[in-house]
């Protein structure tokens, strides 16, 4: 049986002030499901901190492909860990995008976060021309082969997938329900024997609104929320509907 799991990205939102007051939100949360949140770098070690005393863990947005070294700006997946994030996001569509990470890269970020004992959360996703010219699967395929290629075909054994269709994000427009649940039953046999226990996550467009009939599907085992996680009513909301 695989356990629900909401997870809130924060994306590049919040102040020292208001994160704590969103903090203060998710100690009251009632929820079955694990949560996860992912707020900017530099405010993880506040919420780690405020969250110490709960089961909610705390995650990166991003993580670099390397492991050490000079490399400006970046954060390796071992910091990450030294800190005491467990999981970290991997290939969000806005890092695709507007910073021109490629399958191959997003393929060594998710297999660097997993040599650390980090849990990548793998995004995959379609913008709106390739879903209306038929590509959605062939390019999730595709993202899912190079990382299969380069870390192996064990590595999905204790990983999380997150199917976000680029159009759905930020947009109001979430995917039907039925597109987003065929997708997800597509990523669970791309992934083979490791597909039953993988838990694959929607995200797009994801509010209170929508969140039980999303749940209510086969293969989507939770939601990851951008700009709804920012309203920690909204939020719990969708908590204890998971
Ligand atoms: P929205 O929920 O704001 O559409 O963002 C989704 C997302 O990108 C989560 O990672």
């Amino acid at each position: 049986m695989r356990r629900s799991l909401v997870a809130g990205n924060w994306k590049m939102n919040g102040d020292k002030k208001n994160i704590a007051t969103l903090v203060a939100g998710l100690l009251d949360l009632e929820c079955k499901a694990d949560v996860i949140i992912f707020p900017p770098y530099v405010y993880i070690p506040q919420v780690l901190a405020s969250l110490s005393d709960t089961v909610i863990a705390v995650g990166a947005q991003n993580v670099s492909e390397r492991k050490v070294g000079a490399y400006t700006g970046e954060v390796s997946s071992e910091m990450l860990r030294d800190i005491g994030c467990q999981y970290c996001l991997v290939g969000h569509s806005e890092r695709r995008s507007l910073y021109g990470e490629n399958d191959r890269q997003v393929a060594e970020k998710f297999y660097q976060a997993q040599l650390a004992g980090l849990k990548p959360i793998l995004c995959l996703g379609e913008t709106l021309k390739q879903r209306e010219q038929g590509e959605t699967l062939g390019l999730i395929s595709a993202q899912i082969d190079t990382v299969l290629d380069c870390a192996g075909v064990s590595c999905f054994s204790d990983a999380i997938v997150a199917y976000e269709p680029i159009w759905a994000i930020g947009t109001g427009k979430s995917a039907a329900v039925d597109q987003i649940q065929l997708v997800h039953q597509y990523i669970r046999e791309k992934l083979g024997e490791f597909g039953a226990k993988t838990r694959i996550l929607y995200g797009g467009s994801v509010t209170p609104a929508n969140t039980a009939e999303l749940l209510g599907q086969a293969d989507i085992d939770g939601i990851l929320v951008g700009g709804a996680s920012l309203d920690i009513g909204a939020f719990s909301e969708m908590c204890q509907m998971a």
